[in-house]
């Protein structure tokens, strides 16, 4: 019997467990025994598994975090950390290796890959940053989670008539701040891939008030270049990653400082990445599970597995409503265990 094993690296989500559930009911109908590796790539050096069954993932569905642990755990940084690895897989003969993660965690994976592991990608970061591919697992349940907290609050911030600046997760894209800007109707947006004009803001929120909005939102990703901002952390993970987080802090100090008023500031940290996963993201488990299944069958190795879905189109009206559009048999499988 073919065996594969399920790590899960870096930040997590919530949709993972939903994953390691898709995975483990498909790749056991397949006829494969899976293992769950604790705590990333940690796990794999200090040999570290746990048996998955359909019984042990079946009650998993929605929950939050990863039920394998997860870790920041670079093997390049440990001594012969890879080598290590590559001999615990053979140990436990370990034919295939499913990597669960954002660019950290996959960029370890591909080098297994060039060492020879059998190796499959499966995107995972709320930040969402990943390329080739539309979304990451832990994406939309993020999202959900900082419009329902910013609602929450906006209510006493109207009251007060306060400005808020609200700040979330996002290194080095603001696919977070931006999706949440839109879903609250936010009056600025301020992401990693444009340094902050704080002129433009202070006009906007004087325009604001002078139409008599005295409580505008500010969305800010916390990896927003503000000139003249300091890093508030010299803390750096053994991806070379710095701590980030709180510049929104810094942005709320400047506007008082040119035009009066300091507006509120959340820092929303953690939890965007807990609670129940969205919808969404469970779907997107399934689909992601689905590929790494297909993969296996085919022997396709080295790769990751993405989605790419978000365009529009034109369809003449007269065909939009030539059929009713229903469940085809491809779509009907995604209800697990089918
Ligand atoms: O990697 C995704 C991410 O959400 C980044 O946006 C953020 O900077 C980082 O995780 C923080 O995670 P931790 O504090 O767990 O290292």
């Amino acid at each position: 019997m073919k065996k594969a094993a399920i790590l899960t690296g870096g930040g997590d989500s919530s949709g993972i467990n939903d994953f390691i559930r898709s995975a483990v009911l498909l790749l056991a109908s397949q006829d494969l025994e899976v293992v769950g590796v604790k705590q990333g790539y940690l796990g794999l050096l200090e040999e570290a598994y746990r048996p998955l069954t359909p019984d042990t993932v079946n009650s998993l569905v929605g929950t939050g975090g990863s039920m394998l642990l997860t870790s920041r755990t670079n093997p390049s940084k440990v001594a012969g950390g890879y080598e290590r690895i590559l001999d615990n897989l053979e140990k436990e003969k370990i034919e295939v290796l499913i990597c669960v993660g954002g660019n950290d965690t996959l960029s370890v994976a591909g080098k297994l890959s060039e060492l020879g592991v059998q190796v499959i990608g499966v995107p995972q970061t709320i930040d969402n940053d990943l390329p080739y591919t539309d979304y990451c697992i832990g994406f939309h349940t993020a999202v959900a989670n900082i419009a329902a907290s910013v609602r929450m609050i906006i209510s006493s911030n109207i009251s007060h008539q306060k400005e808020m600046v609200v700040e979330v997760m996002g290194r080095d894209s603001g696919f977070l701040a931006l999706r949440s800007a839109i879903a609250l109707g936010a009056d600025f947006l301020a992401i990693p891939e444009f340094t902050l004009d704080m002129e433009k803001l202070c006009t906007m929120l004087l325009s604001n008030r002078a139409k008599g909005n005295k409580s505008s939102l500010i969305m800010v990703s916390e990896g927003v270049k503000v000139s003249g901002a300091n890093l508030l952390s010299d803390e750096v993970d053994v991806f070379g990653n710095i701590k980030l987080g709180g510049i929104g802090y810094h942005i709320a100090e400047q506007v008082d400082k040119k035009i009066g008023a300091k507006p509120r500031t959340e820092v929303l940290g953690y939890i965007p990445r807990g609670g129940m996963a969205d919808p969404y993201d469970s779907f997107l488990s399934v689909l992601f599970a689905r590929g790494v299944a297909e993969n296996i069958k085919s022997n396709t190795f080295g790769v990751m597995v993405g989605i790419d879905a978000q365009t529009t189109k034109n369809v003449a009206l007269s065909m939009a409503v030539s059929s009713i559009r229903v469940v085809q048999e491809k779509e009907y499988r995604n209800f697990l265990p089918c």
